[in-house]
């Protein structure tokens, strides 16, 4: 059975400002897939989800929803189905748990959807279910990616864009982030693509994985065969050439 493309950019071309970041960038994300986009600092990872997200300048190439071009505007984007977490544990400090999660469901009028979506995220973080009243400001570093995460999936997304999820967490907190994010992939069949700048153990949770330098991307591997060889490092060190 053939997997629906659920989003593509194809031939991107994009960036800020008339300068050109993402060069001829082709990504695909299926069905229920978890996708990686991984490379050095600067390499344009967070731009291609900005892309997909409509929050970058597109100079030509196309962004595809479901086999459709679409002109992305980022509140169009959410109600499509799609569920953007930047970088850097974005929560509201002062509200407490609760309140993100409320305002995270923000596209959901019915207030009787809302309170059954925070409960199902809430059994996804038991963590945040015993922190529900605290304000996020008292939550630990990996509590708070929690928080940003859980928050993501109150608009019930088809596909999750996670932007370094894992970011100054500490390797069993990685663990755990990666562990609960495959979960919600397969309880809920929704596909996830994560950003990460390079750590190995993602791909132990992905199917495929894309690898940027210099806004390109220079590797489109299963994650099986990318874990077992040196081109990922080889990116990192400068040394990879693509003809090998
Ligand atoms: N808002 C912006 N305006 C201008 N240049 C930007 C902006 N955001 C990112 N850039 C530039 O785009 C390039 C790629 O950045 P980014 O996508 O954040 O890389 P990564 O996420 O892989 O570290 C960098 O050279 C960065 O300086
Ligand atoms: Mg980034």
């Amino acid at each position: 059975m053939n997997k629906e493309i659920l989003l593509q950019l194809k031939g991107m071309n994009a960036g800020y400002g008339g300068l050109r970041i993402l060069h001829d960038v082709n990504i695909q994300v299926d069905e229920g897939e978890v996708v990686a986009i991984m490379g050095p600092n600067g390499a344009g990872k967070s731009t291609v989800l900005k892309t997909f997200f409509g929050m970058t300048e597109i100079q030509s190439g196309s962004v595809k929803w479901r086999d459709k071009k679409i002109d992305p505007v980022p509140h169009e984007v959410v109600r499509m189905g799609v569920s953007y977490v930047p970088q850097g544990r974005r929560v509201f400090r002062y509200l407490t748990v609760e309140e993100n999660l409320e305002i995270g469901a923000y596209v959901v009028k019915d207030k009787k959807e809302v309170r059954r979506r925070i409960e199902e995220v809430m059994d996804i973080f038991p963590d945040l279910k015993a922190k529900r009243k605290e304000k996020s400001v008292n939550l630990s570093g990996g509590q708070q990616q929690m928080l940003a995460i859980a928050r993501g999936l109150m608009t019930d997304p088809h596909i999750l864009l996670l932007d370094e999820p894992t970011l100054g967490l500490s390797p069993k907190l990685v663990k755990t982030v990666f562990a609960k994010i495959k979960e919600i992939n397969e309880r809920r069949n929704m596909a996830v693509v994560i950003v990460e700048h390079n750590l190995k153990s993602l791909l132990g949770i992905v199917d495929r994985a894309y690898v940027l330098d210099h806004g390109k991307v220079v590797i489109e591997d299963t994650a099986e065969s990318l874990a077992s060889s040196d081109a990922l490092e080889r990116v990192f060190l400068g040394t990879y050439n693509k003809r090998k």
